[in-house]
């Protein structure tokens, strides 16, 4: 048998690191959440974004790829039907395909950087908008704009946040989307990032509503920043 090799780039992978992974930071997890797996890729990615050193250009592609994860898994949890096609051999194939229409809705401003990732994966959606922000006399979030396909009602929508850290704008879209006729089961809450504590007061209060999260991190400092997070999404992103 040869001997292991001496050179870093040839030693069998490791298993991913488990010291920051989830769900070590809420255990047990809730039913209606999902992580990306926790793989030493993922892993990889993560720390250039967490990273305050990271380019701006670095933080864009590499948050790009873990948008796209994630929208893939998803479009993982929408549910499909029988579909059979013909192959160019002339054979059956009896397949699936999705059943229902879906959309997009962003929580302004950092949901906004979600789209461009949902579009790549669903060419024509639609994808609606929300602002969310803290009202100064009550401190509630409060609704400041929504706009969102007529049929809104009849589609399966992916909610797009990058970072849940309290909860409270989620919870006031998800309760948004509702009055527009969405049923909460038809509602995937995608995001980047999320604090334990709004992860359970969210899906505490909207149960059949499914969380698709990269990352659970630690928990909330004082100023509601995710720890070890990575700074404020929307700055990192957008640089203002
Ligand atoms: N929003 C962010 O951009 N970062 C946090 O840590 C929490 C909320």
């Amino acid at each position: 048998m040869a001997a292991p090799s001496s050179n870093p780039a040839l030693a069998p992978p490791q298993p991913a690191l488990s010291v920051n992974s989830n769900p070590a930071h809420l255990d047990p997890l809730p039913p209606s959440v999902f992580t990306l797996p926790q793989t030493a890729q993922l892993e990889a990615l993560y720390t250039i974004i967490r990273n305050k050193d990271t380019s701006r250009g670095d933080f864009l592609f590499y948050s790009d790829r873990i948008i796209r994860l994630l929208v893939e898994e998803g479009l993982n949890h929408l549910p499909v039907v029988a579909r059979t096609v013909e192959t160019p051999t002339g054979a059956t194939y009896n397949g699936v395909g999705f059943e229902g229409k879906i959309c997009g809705v962003s929580i302004l401003r950092a949901g906004e950087a979600m789209e461009a990732g949902l579009r790549e994966v669903c060419r024509s959606v639609r994808i609606g908008k929300i602002l969310i922000q803290r009202d100064e006399d009550t401190t509630l979030p409060k609704l400041f704009y929504s706009k969102f396909p007529p049929d809104i009602a009849s589609r399966y929508v992916l909610l797009l946040d990058p970072m849940l850290a309290t909860g409270g704008s989620a919870m006031k879209a998800v309760e948004v989307l509702m009055e527009h006729g969405v049923p909460e089961e038809r509602i995937i809450f995608i995001n980047l990032i999320a604090a334990p504590e709004g992860l359970t007061t969210f899906c505490t209060r909207f149960p059949s509503l499914k969380v698709i999260t990269g990352w659970i991190d630690q928990g909330l400092n004082e100023k509601a920043y995710i720890i070890p997070g990575l700074g404020d999404f929307g700055e990192r992103r957008y640089c203002t």
